[in-house]
């Protein structure tokens, strides 16, 4: 049967910028990706983009705490991301990032035509101002203590003790989170999006079977509860892209994300001479789909739609949303050292372990998932390796060894593997409704079938009985036939695995229009001899995971958290900066008076093979003399300063007050010169 072949862009949503990839992330690309390569593995054209969602303030943040520019800053955090990704075989066909041009021209573009279809409403609101860095602070980053029960330390928009929501003005005792300092009233003129002049089209399409029914539901409450003007406006300073003739306003980084979804594709048809407009024109006959998780589902089921509609885009085929990662039955937590970030768990453990665990429990449905570590080592051994790969390393070294690696001319039981096969359009609905945790146990069912198979006519008493040859090729080829038509199906979730079953069976089965191939077995066919398919999860690797996690958390939480030091003398600054000082550990070689300077001494400082001229300004506290011979701490990598008595090359630190005098700082015994200080 050959299939209608169909048009698809696929999106998953666009991860910040200011953050790594996560466990809980990757139910969402996992979950995109098995898809899209089940579309293409039926033959259909499929296109998966994405990109990182770079703007906003606390990217802003981030990056100014690091001392970077924010597009240092998304520039690296863009290419760890992409790392994560393609190591979890991730396969997208572009991944961009909002700050580009092409983003940029959309955002301008559909303001432009809301605005001039009436959509936009300009007004002033009075928001929090953080008088000292002289920026409007959004809700997250106003810090105080609850109104309704008092907890100190609560976000200003809801609080996490007793749940609250409340605005950051009826907060008590408020202070910027990033410098301390109490906010102000201040106005501003800001730009609405009239989400309310949509409703009756929203109402409409809301209703049209482009959402899962228990997303209408909500949508339903929404309505009710009345669509709210959306504010689409920020100030200066802001990181993102500036709302054309209209200085110092900035696109909210919510307006241009979703558009990232299009400048995306834009960028990729560019790249491949295809026509942006066939998919995403008014009339397009393409399907496009966005896989969210349920956090994001109000931009994009109604604000999305909206402005696609206001700007003559056409609208999403359908939107799919998924629940959210726990693992051990909890919130990821960094205490519990379940909060996982893609690249821990990559250190340890096969990625295909977790595509598959996440599949056997995904289904159409918002529900939160569930990551059991215990039960992950059971599901993955017991189905991936005793059932899957079991079937081949039962038959496998039959046919090298006694047959020269050739599958034979006939199946043993034609019925059993028609049987089988027959199964292909069941599994591939499950696969186009998302409904992977049942693809999961039909396949797996079939596996128990096929092994019972060669448990039965036991190729191994076979093999030992006299004449009984052509049996035993025709035992083994139906097993390895078996075996490939399973791994066919379970391509879409284990890439790994399947590229190298197809060095195996010297065939393939995970490129566009393999899905088909299943019904007709291979014969006469020379494999390649069996080699190792996959290991058995263990409990160490588990352990080595969660330990690194433990790790990573106990570094992460020894930097202070905002705001800083009570009474700072320099402005804060990020890990970094710090290491671009280069501190040594020096030998004070000699030190001497400096002719016509009071308060100098010249100090000649060894570091371990090296000699450095220093003038400091520490006669006052001490006697040349005493010098020789100590270790102090020195700069290594100030500038030279030319001097009228020569030139000094670094700096050596000392602890000083106006009040008390002037102790150099010397490293604990046994340091040596030279050593590096951190
Ligand atoms: N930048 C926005 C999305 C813009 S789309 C135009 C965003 N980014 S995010 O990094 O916070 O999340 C990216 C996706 O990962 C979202 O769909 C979010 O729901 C999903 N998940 C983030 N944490 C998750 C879990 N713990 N579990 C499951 N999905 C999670 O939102
Ligand atoms: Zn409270």
């Amino acid at each position: 049967m050959t299939l209608k072949q169909r048009k698809i862009v696929v999106t998953s949503a666009l991860p910040y910028a200011n953050g790594p990839i996560h466990l809980g992330h990757l139910v969402e690309y996992i979950q995109t990706d098995i898809w899209t390569r089940f579309q293409r593995l039926r033959g259909h054209e499929c296109f998966y983009v994405c990109a990182d969602d770079a703007h906003g303030t606390p990217i802003m943040l981030k990056s100014r705490d690091e001392s970077i520019t924010p597009e240092q800053l998304i520039e690296r955090i863009g290419k760890e991301h992409q790392a994560d990704f393609a190591d979890f075989n991730i396969a997208f066909d572009n991944y961009y990032s909002t700050h580009s041009e092409e983003n940029r021209g959309f955002a301008e573009q559909i303001f432009c035509a809301l605005d001039q279809a009436g959509h936009i409403a300009r007004r002033t609101i009075v928001q929090a101002y953080d008088p000292e860095e002289n920026i409007f602070l959004p809700d997250r980053f106003i810090r105080g203590e609850c109104p309704r029960c008092d907890a100190g330390d609560q976000y200003g928009d809801n609080c996490e003790v007793c749940g609250a929501t409340y605005s950051p003005v009826e907060l008590k005792n408020a202070v910027s989170a990033i410098s301390g300092a109490k906010p102000v009233e201040r106005e501003s003129e800001h730009f609405f999006v009239q989400l309310g002049d949509f409703e009756s089209m929203l109402r409409e399409w809301t209703g049209a079977g482009h959402l899962q029914p228990e997303v209408r539901n909500k949508l339903e409450e929404w309505f009710s509860a009345g669509l709210q003007d959306w504010d689409i406006s920020r100030d200066a300073p802001y990181f993102g892209f500036e709302i054309p003739g209209h200085p110092d306003k900035y696109f909210y980084v919510w307006l241009d994300a979703p558009i990232g979804y299009m400048a995306s594709f834009k960028n990729y048809c560019d790249a491949h001479g295809m026509d942006f407009m066939s998919y995403w024109g008014e009339k397009s006959e393409a399907e496009l789909y966005h896989f969210i998780g349920k956090d994001i589902l109000y931009f994009h089921t109604l604000f999305w739609p909206a402005m696609l509609h206001g700007s003559n885009f056409r609208k999403p085929t359908a939107v799919f949303a998924h629940g959210f990662l726990t693992v051990n039955g909890l919130k990821m937590s960094k205490s519990r050292n379940t909060f996982i970030m893609a690249r821990t768990y990559l250190n340890h453990l096969d990625p295909d372990y977790l595509r598959y665990y996440f599949a056997a429990k995904l289904n159409h449905r918002v529900e939160d998932i569930d990551l059991n570590l215990e039960d992950f080592i059971l599901r993955v051994n017991s189905d991936l390796v005793g059932k899957i790969v079991n079937i081949a390393s039962r038959c496998a070294g039959f046919i090298h060894k006694r047959f020269d690696d050739e599958l034979g001319p006939v199946l043993d039981d034609n019925d059993l593997f028609q049987r089988i096969t027959a199964s292909s359009e069941q599994i591939a609905l499950c696969y186009e409704n998302r409904e992977f945790s049942k693809a999961m146990r039909v396949i797996m069912a079939l596996a128990d079938e096929a092994n019972q198979y060669i448990s039965d006519r036991e190729p191994w008493v076979v093999a030992k009985t006299e004449g009984q040859s052509d049996q035993l090729q025709a035992i083994c080829t139906q097993g390895l036939n078996l075996f490939r038509v399973l791994m066919t199906w379970l391509s879409p979730v284990v890439p790994s695995l399947s590229s190298r079953v197809e060095n195996f069976l010297n065939t393939s089965i995970s490129q566009p229009g393999d899905w088909e191939s299943v019904s007709t077995p291979l014969h006469n066919h020379k494999i390649t001899p069996f080699r190792h398919l996959l290991k058995r999860v263990e409990q160490k690797d588990i352990d080595n995971m969660t330990d690194e996690s433990a790790e990573i958390a106990e570094s992460a939480s020894t930097e202070p958290s905002r705001p800083m030091a009570k009474n700072p003398i320099a402005e804060e600054i990020g890990i970094d900066t710090f290491a671009k000082i280069d501190l040594r550990v020096a030998l004070v070689a000699d030190a001497g008076p400096v002719e016509g300077a009071d308060k100098l001494i010249r100090l000649t400082l060894d570091l371990g093979g090296e000699t450095r001229n220093v003038f400091a300004g520490i006669k006052s506290a001490y006697d040349p003399a005493r010098l020789i011979g100590r270790m102090v701490v020195m700069v290594a990598n100030l500038a030279p300063r030319k001097m009228r008595f020569g030139v000094s090359e670094g700096m050596v630190l000392a602890a000083s007050s106006d009040e008390s005098g002037l102790y150099i700082l010397s490293p604990d015994e046994g340091a040596e010169p030279g050593m590096r200080i951190s």
